[in-house]
């Protein structure tokens, strides 16, 4: 069996544990009126009454997300309000993003993936720039929502320059329960120590939009590769999520560093169908990046409508790999069974036909021996970017 066999094409709707984990956090963080304080409106009435407040904070925040990112750090996330501006505009779609690329690689494969040597369930998550802790949360969610036995109790540690943003991710994931042990760390990637200890113990690095934020800062991003380098070289077991906007000059950037990590040794899970390089870097006015469909929270459209975006449908450039001894595991487990499947393909565009009539497209593929262009099938439910077919 290849590991995309059980990757699904379905939409994403977060779990309740995810949303309340979230609401919780705003209304625990935020300022609230003495009146928001009591019982006698309801919690969503709260959050929207903040939400309104705090309007204009998460628009300046969009406007830094899109215009200049390389500044946003500088200038943003280190007060208490504008913490939780951006976890009120940007934490439910982050984590919405993350929890597309888990339903796609499937907990069944997740399970096998961490079925660790030594039968050892305990696992250290290393959420590096970790804001508001949408990518741990998601993730201990997902295990815990989804039993992976292989993964039960956890260290997790949050990295991150802002004091206010670890609060809010140590809040979440002690909110979210669950036997782990929380480590913060407040301080710059390259200045804190990120020397991971040798040992069985599966290791879980998330890195969430991070990359492209550090392209300016040489000395972090050269910590960041030592520190997954030696991860690779010492054959632990090491599962990693790098996701990032999905706008075209971030994604190529995040498809080259794809290229990197593969480099390193590490093999790719999702989207990737092959470890060899990325073949849309030579397409130079295309990138590979994920969509998928949002069934958003109520309050989520209204952040939405704030910002003046409409995500129903979501992208982010995101990629799970793991050291390949863990990617063996899956192999190994469904070569009986499946040894006669066809080439697994993953969508990365829709290029229109030439005569471009009635927008016909078709679909540009991924495959293990490269790309391919596949006519959609008639009637079939059109396949989105980074679903197999
Ligand atoms: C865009 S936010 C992403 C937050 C989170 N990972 C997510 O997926 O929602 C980037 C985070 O990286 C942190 N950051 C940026 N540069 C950093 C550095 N050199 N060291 C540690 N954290 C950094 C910022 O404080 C910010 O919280």
């Amino acid at each position: 069996m290849k590991t995309r066999e059980l990757v699904s094409n379905v939409g994403v709707k977060l779990p309740q544990d995810l949303v309340q984990c979230w609401e919780k956090m705003i209304l625990t963080f935020a300022r609230l009126e003495p009146e928001e304080k009591g019982s006698r409106i309801s919690r969503a009435h709260v959050l929207f009454r903040v939400l309104e407040r705090e309007a204009d904070y998460v628009k300046g925040l969009w406007e830094s997300f899109t215009q200049e990112r390389g500044k946003l750090t500088k200038n943003l996330l280190t007060a208490k309000r504008e913490a939780v501006a951006y976890t009120l505009g940007f934490h439910l779609a982050n984590a919405a993003r993350f929890q597309m690329v888990l339903n796609r690689v499937g907990a069944a494969n997740l399970e096998s993936l961490c079925q660790n040597d030594e039968k050892n369930s305990s696992f250290e998550l290393y959420d590096v720039g970790a804001g508001s802790g949408a990518m741990a949360q998601t993730f201990l969610s997902f295990i815990r929502n989804h039993r992976i036995s292989t993964l039960r109790s956890g260290r997790i540690f949050l990295l991150d320059i802002s004091a206010p943003l670890l609060d809010m991710a140590a809040f979440g994931v002690e909110y979210l329960g669950g036997r782990h042990e929380i480590v913060k760390k407040k301080g710059r990637i390259e200045e804190i120590s990120l020397r991971i200890e040798e040992s069985s113990t599966t290791k879980i690095f998330l890195l969430g939009y991070i990359w492209n934020e550090m392209s300016k800062n040489k000395a972090a991003r050269s910590l960041l590769l030592d520190c997954l380098k030696r991860l690779a070289e010492t054959h632990q077991d090491v599962l990693l999520v790098v996701a990032e906007p999905a706008l075209q000059d971030l994604s190529r950037q995040t498809m080259e560093f794809r290229d990197v990590i593969c480099h390193l040794g590490f093999q790719p899970i999702y989207p990737c169908p092959a470890g060899a390089d990325c073949p849309m870097l030579d397409r130079t006015r295309d990138w590979c990046y994920g969509e998928f469909a949002w069934d958003r929270p109520v309050i989520q459209q209204k952040i939405d409508r704030v910002l003046g975006i409409n995500r129903f449908t979501v992208g982010s450039s995101a990629f799970m790999f793991a050291t390949p001894h863990m990617v063996q595991r899956i192999s190994n487990k469904g070569q009986k069974s499946t040894s006669q499947q066809k080439e697994i393909g993953v969508v990365v565009g829709k290029p229109l036909r030439k005569t471009r009539r009635d927008g016909a497209f078709d679909y540009l593929v991924c495959t293990e021996s490269g790309l391919i262009k596949e006519a959609p099938k008639k009637g079939a439910v059109v396949r989105l970017r980074g679903e197999k077919i």
